[in-house]
């Protein structure tokens, strides 16, 4: 269905848990208080919401976090949503620690593709932005996902002081495989506020200087709004998702479901549809109560589409309403 600025709105960001296994700072702070389990939506729930979502034309899915493979039986939701008839596509942001381990029963379920994020190559850098030793596993888990023939997406987020030199050797992953690498511009959200990133254009200026034949590649890689370049020789391509400086608002396609039962219009703002309640609210009896609910669920899909703002204020921080952190939202 389209939005209130006829933008027409067919994809769906959904976390389905605040848990995660690292502890990346710009993320997931120490310290952080996490929903109680009650107030997390089951996978019923999860697939009524998408059900709804479906009937108005919303076709593809994507799982996050949270970290959505640290919830068990994460590969059977991503079945029971692609089991659904106006599912196009289901696919999975994942941090990539669990990935090697479920990536066969992900594939089985008929998961489309997946992104893993990965910021640093170094394992001294990692430890330091994650709080954990995991590198080597993230690794495995790219090489076995390549294997497979899915299609892969290297999300990375650069930061001054921090990363920001390890542009060249995150850009060798995609010379070497045919997956993408994505620089993200980091967000002024939660902790990502008090970082400091580095702007999607500095990089590209960079890669013009090192890599002269790059050339945009029109092609459509995803559903985000990243802009992709390609390199002669290289297996994969180079995307660019200019969060803060880019103006992608204008071709936005999405609405988030947050774990606690949200619905999102916007990243930015703190405004939301309360879908849990509806889920949860006074049991109603016989067919005519579920579809009664079900038809307030529909409502509460085509509110928060209704309600989406024309644009983020990434640029105008005092204007941010979201308070929370990205892992409570959904990355
Ligand atoms: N800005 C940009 N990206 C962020 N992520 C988390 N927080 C931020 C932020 N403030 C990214 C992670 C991961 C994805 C789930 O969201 O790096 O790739
Ligand atoms: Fe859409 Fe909001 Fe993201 Fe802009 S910031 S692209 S309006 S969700």
């Amino acid at each position: 269905m389209r939005d209130g600025f006829g933008r027409e709105i067919g994809y769906m960001r959904i976390s389905i848990t605040d848990r995660c296994n690292l502890r990346c700072r710009y993320c997931m702070p120490e310290g952080i208080r996490l929903a109680p389990m009650e107030e997390i939506l089951t996978y019923e729930e999860i697939e009524m919401v998408c059900k709804a979502a479906s009937e108005l034309g919303i076709t593809r899915f994507k799982l996050t976090g949270g970290e959505p493979l640290v919830r068990a039986g994460c590969p059977k939701l991503v079945g029971m949503i692609k089991g659904l008839s106006g599912t196009e596509q289901v696919t999975l942001t994942t941090n990539g620690i669990l990935l090697g381990e479920y990536l066969d029963e992900l594939v089985a379920n008929g998961l489309d593709a997946v992104n893993v994020s990965l910021d640093t190559l170094d394992c001294r850098t990692f430890r330091q932005m994650t709080g954990y030793d995991g590198l080597e596993r993230v690794k495995e888990s790219i090489h076995k996902a390549v294997k497979t023939g899915l299609k892969i997406k290297i999300n990375t987020v650069l930061q001054k002081g921090i990363n920001a030199h390890e542009w060249e050797a995150l850009l060798q992953l995609a010379k070497e495989n045919p997956l993408d690498v994505r620089f993200i511009e980091m967000m002024p959200i939660g902790c990502g506020r008090k970082q400091e990133g580095i702007e999607g254009n500095k990089i590209l200026s960079l890669l013009k200087e090192k890599y002269p034949g790059i050339h945009r590649d029109d092609m459509l890689h995803g559903n985000g709004p990243a802009e992709y370049y390609r390199i002669p020789g290289f297996a994969g391509g180079i995307g660019f998702i200019s969060a803060v400086h880019g103006q992608f608002c204008a071709d936005c396609n999405r609405i988030r479901l947050t774990a606690r039962g949200e619905l999102k219009p916007c990243l930015c703002y703190e405004d939301s549809v309360d879908v849990r309640g509806i889920l949860r609210g006074q049991a109603r009896d016989g067919s005519e109560g579920a579809k009664k609910r079900k038809e307030a669920v529909r409502d509460a899909v085509r509110q928060a589409v209704e309600r989406k703002p024309r644009k983020h204020c990434f640029d105008e921080e005092e204007q941010i309403t979201e308070g929370r952190q990205m892992v409570q939202i959904g990355g």
